[in-house]
């Protein structure tokens, strides 16, 4: 009896210090512990998501959790593209403070855009997903975002006139959704932007705020946009615009993204074959 006594106490001491050994070597950050526990628990807790778990004293730095990496104790990075993972994103992300990446395209995750996403974020990419936004389209600033791609969804709301909290965005995909509205007037604070696509959604309005960015690449063909064409635009190396409704006073070349009208006449909708 004595005996097993002794060996029940030495197992019990082993695993009482494993667990003490284990938390105090934890690596990462409670509060991005929970943040990605909250969308462990959001997507419904899939098994593509290896080695994720709700275990307290969980360690996603430590434990290398599918897509997961840091940097210290910090998560920086969530890249989870193309696992067939449903259900949302919960609505903690923006706590993830170190957060500078992150991917979750092709998947199935449904529900509205977060509007507080991670603070520090360099990359979003949201796209090819059923996300379902039908009101305003509103995200909280980020200062350091380059990146945002939310193409390929089933957004039917407007956007919001949030532009001026994104000085460093240099592309923006909202291509293939079903936005619809005027383009609100910050975008005219977006200094960075050289690449933005908008093509295949409802957007209506002129696009006078577009005018003065420093654009290589505008996609805006398969809307509702209006109003004299900025000359400005034309002077853009990848531009594809057709079938909008707009007017131009001043262009008189013919092709499929060059305006061909003269005198201030109606061009209507210039509709291309394949699309
Ligand atoms: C956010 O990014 C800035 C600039 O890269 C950095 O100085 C700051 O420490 C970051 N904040 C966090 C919480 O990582
Ligand atoms: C945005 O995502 C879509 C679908 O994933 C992709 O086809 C497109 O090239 C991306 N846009 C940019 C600008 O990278
Ligand atoms: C978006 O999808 C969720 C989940 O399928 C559904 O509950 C919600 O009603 C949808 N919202 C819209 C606006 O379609």
């Amino acid at each position: 009896m004595a005996k097993l006594c002794f060996w029940i106490s030495i197992i019990a001491t082993y695993l009482i210090s494993a667990v003490l050994i284990h938390q105090a070597c934890a690596l990462t950050d409670p509060s991005d512990v929970a943040v990605l526990q909250d969308l462990y628990k959001s997507l419904n807790q899939p098994p593509q998501l290896v080695g994720w778990n709700l275990m307290g004293g969980a360690d996603p730095c430590g434990e290398s959790w599918e897509g997961i990496s840091c940097s210290g104790s910090s998560v920086i990075s969530i890249r989870l593209k193309g696992l067939e993972l449903h259900g949302n994103l919960g609505g903690n992300l923006g706590n993830l403070l170190s957060l500078k990446h992150l991917d979750v395209s092709h998947n199935h995750i449904e529900g509205e855009i977060p509007s507080s996403l991670p603070p520090n974020v360099t990359h979003i990419d949201l796209s090819s997903n059923n996300f379902n936004q039908s009101t305003i389209l509103l995200l909280e600033p980020m200062r350091y975002l380059e990146h945002l791609n939310l193409s390929r969804n089933s957004l039917s709301g407007t956007l919001g006139n949030v532009f001026s909290g994104f000085p460093n965005l240099k592309q923006m995909d909202l291509s293939s959704n079903s936005l619809t509205g005027d383009l609100p007037s910050s975008f005219e604070n977006l200094k960075n932007l050289h690449e933005l696509f908008l093509h295949r959604n409802w957007f209506t309005g002129p696009i006078d705020v577009l005018a003065h960015l420093p654009l290589h690449v505008l996609h805006i063909h398969l809307n509702f946009f209006s109003g004299v064409f900025p000359h400005q635009i034309d002077d853009i190396p990848d531009r594809r615009f057709h079938a909008n409704n707009f007017y131009s006073p001043y262009l008189t070349r013919m092709g499929r993204d060059t305006l061909f009208t003269i005198d201030h006449q109606y061009i209507g909708r210039i509709l291309a074959q394949g699309d």
